[in-house]
């Protein structure tokens, strides 16, 4: 159990991150801030307190407006952000509008946890997810260790999801890995895949795989239309759990996460979807595994989308 867990954005990720938190009784404090008046964080941690009894957890909450409740976090998670809605004038944002946006609001972000939690494991969750992460890092000057991108974990999830359901087989017989940027050019890899240690092809016709391989890439999109006003918010958010829970107890976990690449992949300074093992000092190790040519092409695609995007942070960073 750690002494305090603080998250960031308390709207639908960040109200299922205060929940999980104290119910597993990962930390004896939560810290909430959300910017949003009159005081949603201090209403969400409320509502989950009076709560608490009929669960029986003892948690306490330290909830507000302003970065100074994050005093003393371990661990962070960032759920900050503004969504793609309509503006005042009933236009939809350009993606680079709403890029400003989020990198603004990433740059307070960096800027509160370098205030008042310096030393956390920062663990973000917040999209675009590999601009965000990038800027971060610039923010934060963080080594590679105590910052991570959680994505790969819920893509994984999906995937794994997707083959259990064709396979008919339970969701815990399958493993599976997705890699690369969080965007259209993830990359399931499928030679990674096993079910009950099997190799999938075994239990699910090509054909099929490459159906639930598309179906994964637009897996959160196809949430978002269902839900209608926002996106995915519980997977996530037992995402980036199960990331903070490796941390947490040391566990030496290897599980997909976008983490700062030093050569690995022939990559320098981007964050991607790679293998790695999270342990209680955050990414202890980046892992490269063999991936067939076409899952090496593929991946290489990616790695060039996701260093476009950093060229868009660069430039919107300089202008602004
Ligand atoms: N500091 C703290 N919180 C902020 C800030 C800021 N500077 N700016 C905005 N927020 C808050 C909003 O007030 C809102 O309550 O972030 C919260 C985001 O919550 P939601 O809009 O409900 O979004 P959610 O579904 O939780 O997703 C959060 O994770 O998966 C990504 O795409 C998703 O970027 C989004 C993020």
């Amino acid at each position: 159990m750690l002494s305090k867990i603080g998250v960031i954005g308390g709207g639908m990720i960040g109200g299922v991150l205060v929940q999980e938190i104290s119910r597993r009784r990962l930390a004896r404090r939560v810290a909430l801030m959300d910017v949003m008046p009159p005081e949603l964080a201090k209403g969400k941690c409320l509502d989950i307190a009076e709560g608490s009894p009929v669960l029986g957890f003892d948690a306490g909450y330290d909830a507000g407006r302003s970065y100074d409740v994050l005093e003393g976090a371990e661990v962070v998670i960032n759920t900050a952000g503004v969504p793609r809605k309509p503006k005042p004038d009933g236009t939809l944002p350009t993606r680079e509008e709403l890029l400003k946006i989020n990198l603004g609001i990433t740059d307070q972000v960096g800027a509160g946890i370098k205030k008042y939690c310096p030393d956390a494991i920062v663990i973000s969750i917040a999209n675009p997810l590999d601009a965000i992460v990038y800027r971060l890092k610039q923010v934060l000057g963080a080594g590679r260790e105590r910052l991570v991108g959680m994505a790969g974990v819920l893509d994984s999830a999906r995937y794994r999801y997707f083959v259990a359901e064709a396979a008919g087989v339970s969701v815990e017989n399958v493993e599976a890995l997705v890699l690369g940027g969080h965007g259209d050019t993830m990359v399931p890899i499928r030679s990674a895949c096993r079910v009950a240690g099997l190799p999938v092809e075994l239990f699910v016709e090509p054909d099929v795989l490459d159906g639930i391989e598309a179906r994964t890439r637009s897996a959160g999109g196809e949430v978002v239309k269902l839900i209608g006003t926002g996106s995915a918010f519980v997977s996530p958010a037992w995402s980036a759990l199960e990331m903070a829970e490796a941390i947490i107890y040391d566990k030496k976990k290897v599980m997909p996460v976008s983490a700062l690449l030093e050569g690995e992949y022939g990559v320098e300074g981007l964050y991607v979807g790679v293998p790695a093992l999270l342990g209680s000092n955050g990414v202890e190790k980046v892992l490269e595994i063999p991936l067939t040519d076409d899952e090496r092409a593929q991946l290489d695609r990616s790695i060039d989308a996701v260093r476009n995007t950093a060229r868009e942070v660069e430039s919107i960073a300089g202008t602004s």
